[in-house]
């Protein structure tokens, strides 16, 4: 079975003042998580004083996104994965569907985003998902797939997965487990090698039971990973935290 991981994104949440709760993190998790990849990905700004402050830890730092280009370009405002990697991150999330909803950014952008994060040495966590109005027609399958094949990169190197369906994110309540396990075994047929998280409306009282579900690799945490508390409760929740 491949390590769980499991991935904190603070999108445009975290501000320097909540770097303590990575300090707070590590002190909750103590050394029972050395079977678990645990992850926070800080908005880009801070993501070099939250290395600082992970470095010797067990909790590695994330970005939330980098910029299509490999090399140095003339690209005012982005930030490429070799940066980011000279700060001190480790993965990158790429395609999340705020980016896709906000920054019109579409599978093949996405691909070429988690190719740049795979040539800079860090490990993409690839983002996918159906909307409600694919859900609720009986395609939430069908759209995942579609993007899948869209959007994650062929490669030997590690590369995580992320299903988010965007109507649970932000929301109070994730699929049914027979729903997320129908997708995550359908995203496994495509890919016998990455790591299949599963995203949108974790929290304490429910990552349990989703890390029960086949398939089901680690998580993708937004609004519950802000808090250390609450983000070491879904980690040492997992079963290989024992
Ligand atoms: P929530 O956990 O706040 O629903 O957000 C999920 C998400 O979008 C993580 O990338």
């Amino acid at each position: 079975m491949a390590k769980p991981l499991i991935v904190g994104n603070w999108k445009m949440f975290g501000r320097c003042a909540d770097l303590a709760e990575i300090g707070a993190l590590a002190a909750g998790l103590g050394g029972a998580v050395q079977r678990i990849d645990a992850v926070i990905c800080p908005p880009s700004v801070y993501i070099a004083a939250a290395a600082a402050l992970a470095r010797g830890g067990p909790i590695a730092v994330g970005a939330q996104d980098c910029s299509i280009e490999h090399a140095n370009a003339a690209r005012t405002g982005e930030v490429s994965a070799a940066m980011l990697a000279e700060a001190g991150a480790r993965y990158c999330i790429v395609g999340h569907s705020e980016r896709r909803a906000n920054h019109g950014e579409e599978g093949a952008a996405v691909r070429a985003k988690a190719e740049a994060a795979l040539a800079a040495g860090l490990i993409p966590v690839v983002c996918v998902g159906e909307t409600r109005p694919e859900r609720e027609a009986g395609r939430a399958v069908d759209a995942v797939r579609a993007q899948v094949r869209e959007a994650v990169p062929e490669t030997d190197l590690p590369l995580a997965i992320a299903y988010e369906p965007v109507w649970a994110i932000g929301g109070d309540r994730p699929p049914a487990a027979a729903e997320i396990a129908a997708v995550h075994a359908a995203v496994r047929a495509l890919n016998g090698r990455a790591r299949i998280l599963y995203g949108g409306a974790v929290g304490p009282a429910n990552a349990a039971e989703i890390f029960a579900i086949a398939n089901v690799d680690g998580a993708l945490v937004g609004r519950a990973s802000l808090k250390a508390a609450d983000f070491a409760a879904i980690i040492l929740s997992h079963p290989a935290a024992g």
